[in-house]
């Protein structure tokens, strides 16, 4: 087949917080994707950036103390340790406040206005007079009109579910400044998106068959009925309101002073901006030897574009967005991927900027396999917009038995032998052998449509099909068995040669899952990085292979356990701090909602000796404390300070009790309490864990108020 030019992106994340597992997990599918396409030989540019803008992201700004554009900056500089950390592969990462973003989006406007589907219309909104600025719908709460439930955002009602306008709120208030907002009109403009020439070509370029088919059908209930904000039913599509009024983080539109760009009109456009940036760099003349400009790229016939999103911004990606470029007389893309939401052992879906469940950099500080982590989620994904849940004892499984138990295993039982016995040769390959290694060859033109097709769980089902094809042939041959017989050397090589050669077959399927993993294998076994076509070809007689080293170990329960160990508090943040940087959190986690002193009154403090102070067999993290309060009797308390402290450093130290919590059974025996100690939310950016001491002459018993 020909060179392929492939411009591959995925969502661009809103700058207003860390990766969580929901983000990674879109940019692996899309990098197995990418990896794949490149391992074909085709030209891939893969690109991601920032999501700079909008009313969230200057409001948190604000609340950081710095300036929206030094809060995405911080934001951006702690990209990469997870990128790198799960091997994704983008090519260029940037930003949607750039300059090219600005000009970009500026210049689409323009062609849209020239169109004649820019029109401007007076609406009526609420405004806060005291921040002096309009208010998102988010930024106004007030008490739902239907159920009379309090404090429920200007859009939706989260107790009853009812759908209202932010002026339909009884008591409306300000979520900003606890101010009453006043309806204020302004001018705001709007994309016509319920133009005839718009519907007639949205409805071909959305039903022509390349979406999804659930996806297409979703799109097309849009061109018939609308549910508007308050409730109402409309035919077809709807205008779009792309302005919004100062102050705001964004781009400014062109001859209307005080106007600003609504975020997800130039969010898009930056993936034009970010393969411009990496045009201008120098990027793809470098990598493919491409010598065009961004622009005659961007023109060229045979350039694909796909965009890789989640299932909550479909319609941005196949309404406004393909409505943007065509009729601003650019090319469309070639097709929009979407995928489901990602849970954690059945919990509910990552809240938009506040991560739950599996924390990113926490799996890679913990020394688990980013690799783990990519089978694992290669192995549950399809072509088709469906939530996946990451079930950690499903995760032990397959990758300790699939991964490791069935493919690392051929090679780790046969390359012992080839160093030992063959002097690290390959061998001839006898007809029985010939014939698994040639099924093993003719599985290419299975597996390579299915990651074509985003069929990944598909395209490893067919592969451990295959490792347990060679693990038969193993234990039918028995090498170890050979390897004691007289006489029986060559037909040692040979089965090894077999496995190895198999190997290396198998690992061509699983690269663009693995690639580091691959890297290491063409390591060992002296090869050139592998691409599919390599499948066509052999080791061959006599081929020198390196020494072999333990490629993956399996994963440990400890691990799992610990990832998934609450981060404490996590759960009781207020609403808004989820817009907090977390740079700007004392110790990592936000302060805790404002408490009365009878609240803390609940709460029974006593000064306890620690008398006695053991480890606890079958637990690395606890001790076991004897605590005496002053009652006349002891507590057994469990904490979970072990990595901290030996017991010897504890015994006769006096320390704060939580003396009236319940107690609590555990796997090891009671726990009668709780002693108070301090750490870093993040312990991987500040381990330590400190248990509390009073200032001397404390005694036991005595309560802390
Ligand atoms: N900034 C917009 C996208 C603009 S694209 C021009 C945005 N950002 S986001 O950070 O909220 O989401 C980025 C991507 O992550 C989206 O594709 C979204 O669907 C995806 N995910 C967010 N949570 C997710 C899961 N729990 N699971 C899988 N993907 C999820 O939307
Ligand atoms: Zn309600």
């Amino acid at each position: 087949m020909s060179q392929r030019r492939l411009f591959v992106t995925t969502a661009l994340p809103y700058a207003n917080g860390n990766f969580h597992i929901g983000h990674i997990m879109e940019y692996i599918q899309a990098d197995i994707w990418v990896r794949f396409q490149r391992m074909q030989g085709h030209a891939v540019n893969f690109v991601g950036a920032d999501d700079a803008h909008g009313a969230p992201i200057m409001i948190a700004a604000e609340k950081a103390g710095k300036t929206p554009q030094q809060f995405v900056a911080d934001i951006a500089a702690g990209r990469k340790p997870y990128l790198d950390g799960f091997h994704i592969s983008f090519d260029n990462w940037h930003s949607t406040d750039g300059p090219e973003n600005h000009q970009l989006a500026q210049q689409i406007y323009l062609d849209l206005k020239k169109a004649g589907l820019i029109e401007t219309k007076t609406i009526e909104q609420f405004f806060d007079p005291e921040k002096n600025m309009f208010l998102p719908d988010r930024y106004i709460k007030g008490t739902c009109p239907k159920c009379g439930t309090k404090d429920q955002y200007g859009d939706n009602c989260e107790s009853c579910g009812a759908v209202y306008a932010p002026t339909d709120l009884i008591n409306p208030y300000s979520a900003l400044s606890g101010a009453t907002p006043v309806l204020k009109s302004s001018d705001h403009f709007f994309f016509k998106l319920s133009d005839q020439r718009c519907v007639d070509f949205l409805e071909k370029w959305t039903q022509d068959g390349k979406l999804q088919p659930e996806v297409a059908n979703k799109v097309k209930e849009w061109f018939s009925v609308r549910t508007n904000p308050d409730g109402t039913q409309s035919e077809g599509l709807g205008d779009w309101d792309i302005s919004r009024d100062a102050p705001y983080f964004g781009i400014e539109i062109p001859d209307a002073p005080g106007k600003y760009f609504y975020v997800w009109l130039d969010a898009p456009v930056g993936y034009l901006a970010s393969l411009k940036n990496w045009f201008d760099k120098g990027g793809p003349k470098a990598k493919h030897g491409d010598t065009r400009s961004f622009d005659e790229y961007m023109a060229a016939p045979d350039t694909e574009q796909y965009h890789f999103i989640g299932k909550d911004i479909v319609t941005f990606h196949t309404l406004f967005w393909p409505a943007m470029l065509h009729f601003s007389g650019r090319k469309t893309p070639d097709n929009v991927f979407v995928h489901g939401f990602l849970t954690v052992n059945n919990g509910e879906k990552m809240s938009k900027s506040r991560g739950t469940g599996l924390d990113p950099l926490k799996y890679l500080g913990l020394g688990m396999n980013p690799e783990w982590l990519r089978y694992y989620l290669a192995a549950k994904l399809n072509a088709k917009n469906e939530d996946i849940d990451f079930n950690a004892d499903d995760f032990m499984a397959r990758v300790n038995s699939d991964l490791v138990g069935k493919y690392i295993n051929i090679a780790s039982r046969a390359a012992g032998f080839i160093a030992k016995r063959s002097a690290g040769k390959l061998g001839e390959v006898s007809a029985d052998g010939a014939a698994l290694l040639e099924a093993l060859r003719a599985a290419k033109e299975t597996i390579e449509p299915l990651y074509e097709s985003r069929e990944y769980a598909k395209a490893l089902r067919e592969t451990m099909l295959l490792t347990d094809r060679v693990n038969a042939y193993v234990d039918q041959n028995k090498p170890w068995e050979l390897a004691k017989q007289q006489g029986m050397d060559s037909r040692l090589q040979d089965v090894c040669t077999v496995c190895i050669e198999a190997f290396r077959l198998l690992t061509i399927y699983l690269k663009p899952v693995l690639p580091a993993l691959a890297a290491q294998v063409e390591e060992f076994l002296k090869v050139k990085p592998l691409t599919f076509s390599d499948a066509a070809s052999s080791l061959g007689n006599g081929h020198l292979i390196g020494d072999y080293k333990h490629l993956m170990q399996r994963v440990d329960i400890k691990q799992l356990e610990a990832l998934f160990e609450p981060p404490a508090q996590a759960e009781s943040a207020p609403i808004a701090t989820d817009l907090i940087a977390e740079a700007t959190v004392p110790g990592g986690e936000v302060i805790a909602p404002t408490i009365t002193i009878d609240d803390f009154a609940k709460v029974d403090l006593r000064i306890a000796k620690i008398v006695n102070c053991e480890a606890v067999e079958g637990s690395t993290k606890l001790l076991r404390l004897t605590l005496d309060a002053g009652e006349g009797r002891m507590r057994n308390v469990f904490s979970g300070i072990a990595s901290a402290y030996k017991p010897e450093d504890l015994v006769g130290k006096l320390t704060v009790l939580v003396a009236n919590l319940a107690p609590r059974k555990m796997k090891f025996g009671i726990s009668e309490g709780m002693v108070l100690a301090a750490s870093h939310a993040d312990e991987k950016a500040q381990p330590g864990i400190y248990v509390l001491e009073p200032l001397p002459g404390a005694t036991p018993g005595m309560r802390i108020h």
